[in-house]
């Protein structure tokens, strides 16, 4: 976008001074409140996405957002909207959040920040009187983590292209609850807050959020600038036998689904060290196991397989090795696989990396480090609805989907500032 020098000045003056208006103090009180909805004694946060104490924490932001002033509206996805007005109602806004769920323990701040962190970019512009040409969307987006319903990033994927909801909606939980119901549920619980289309058109989107890894500690600096965000495929494997008794079924004539399970699992981690020169990152997270008893054989053991690579075709090899370890096996039972979540690598805009780095040098007064997200973020689906590109902070030990997960308070501050930065300058043209 080319812009008189006048309008520049403008817009570089907003810029600098919504972030110099960005308040730590607040933000830290923010985070610490948010953190109560689902908080546990150990630290960490259990906020799964649509339970009773979800939906609590959304109508708290509900209120935060309405006492900024901003205009509230959900989606079909419960995508909550915090909209602060700006001079030119036609333009396309320019989006920023994260998402408000948790892992089943997670931390404070993997989501949660980014909401915050927006919510207080709006503060910041209150207080320093500015009113932007476009209008900024802060977005709480629902089941990024998939933990209790798969896949992840729902709400993101559900709003760029709402086909998808459909088939989301008949996903179900541990104890069988369909999310569909889950979202109507939450849904019910908000009718003073008005329905939005999805989607519609953003100038622009920035997601700020914690690394979650180690690179940017290692590295010594404080604010990273995402290229982009690594491959990922999620499936389901399940292994069928016969449960039969512990004590009386002579070991070779058993059709034990763990130990067929345990087998494959062995030989995946033995496949994927072959694959670490590639850095392919393999996890086997979630068991369930049939009956699940101290003295029956196992019948049924279903465990999820985590592949994630930077490298597209070394995940592609990797599905091809799980299917042919599954299609050899020989047991006594059956095994099947499916394939629940796939995205290939991501990759943001140099334009949008160019002002994020802008927003980053100025708040954090060095220049800031260029990185490749390992975790996925709402901003993957965004980025093929809009300009996009997210702003990392570093992670205390590179340690998250944890309790302990952490960022010296100094570092979220200077995140907020950066995202106050870039958001308000492309909220300004
Ligand atoms: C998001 O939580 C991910 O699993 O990367
Ligand atoms: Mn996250
Ligand atoms: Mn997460």
């Amino acid at each position: 976008m080319n812009l008189p020098e006048d309008a520049l000045n403008q817009t570089n003056t907003h810029a600098e001074l919504a972030q110099d208006h960005i308040n730590n103090d607040r933000l830290q009180e923010a985070i610490a409140a948010l953190a109560r909805f689902g908080g546990r004694a150990d630290g960490g946060v259990a906020r799964e996405t649509l339970t009773a104490i979800d939906l609590a924490s959304r109508r708290y932001l509900i209120e935060q957002a309405r006492a900024l002033g901003c205009e509230v509206s959900i989606d079909d996805c419960a995508n909550l909207f915090f909209r602060r007005p700006g001079n030119r109602p036609e333009l396309p806004s320019v989006l920023t959040g994260s998402h408000g769920d948790t892992q089943p323990v997670g931390g404070k701040l993997d989501g949660a920040y980014g909401v915050l962190a927006g919510l207080e970019v709006i503060a910041a512009l209150n207080d320093a009187g500015i009113t932007t040409e476009r209008a900024i969307d802060v977005v709480a987006w629902t089941n990024e983590e998939g933990s209790r319903f798969g896949p992840g990033a729902m709400g993101s994927s559900a709003y760029v292209e709402s086909s998808r909801l459909a088939q989301y909606r008949t996903a179900r939980d541990a104890d069988g609850i369909f999310f569909g119901d889950a979202l109507d549920n939450a849904l019910a619980e908000v009718t003073d807050v008005p329905r939005r289309t999805m989607p519609q058109p953003h100038a622009a989107c920035i997601e700020l959020h914690i690394e979650q890894g180690p690179v940017l500690e290692r590295a010594a600096i404080a604010l990273g600038v995402v290229t982009g965000i690594q491959s990922v495929r999620w499936f389901t494997v399940t292994c069928t036998g016969t449960a039969a008794h512990a004590g009386t079924t002579p070991m070779d004539e058993r059709g034990d689904a763990m130990a067929a399970a345990v087998g494959v699992a062995q030989q995946l981690y033995q496949q994927a060290s072959r694959e670490s020169v590639h850095q392919l990152r393999l996890t086997l997270g979630r068991w369930q196991v049939g009956p699940n008893s101290i003295n029956t054989i196992p019948g049924r053991v279903s465990f999820s397989v985590d592949m994630r690579c930077g490298d597209e075709a070394v995940v592609e090899r990797f599905e091809h090795t799980l299917r042919a370890l599954l299609h050899n096996a020989t047991w006594r039972g059956s095994m099947s696989v499916e394939r629940i979540f796939m995205r290939p690598p991501t990759r943001f805009p140099e334009s949008m990396l160019t002002l994020i780095e802008q927003g980053c040098t100025r708040a954090g007064n060095a220049a800031p480090l260029r990185l490749t997200s390992g975790a996925f973020h709402d901003a993957m689906y965004l980025a093929e609805h809009c300009p996009t590109a997210m702003i990392f902070v570093p992670s205390k030990n590179g340690i998250s989907h944890n309790a302990a997960e952490a960022t010296d308070p100094h570092d979220l501050f200077l995140g907020v500032q950066a995202l106050a930065y870039a958001v308000t300058a492309l909220a300004s043209r």
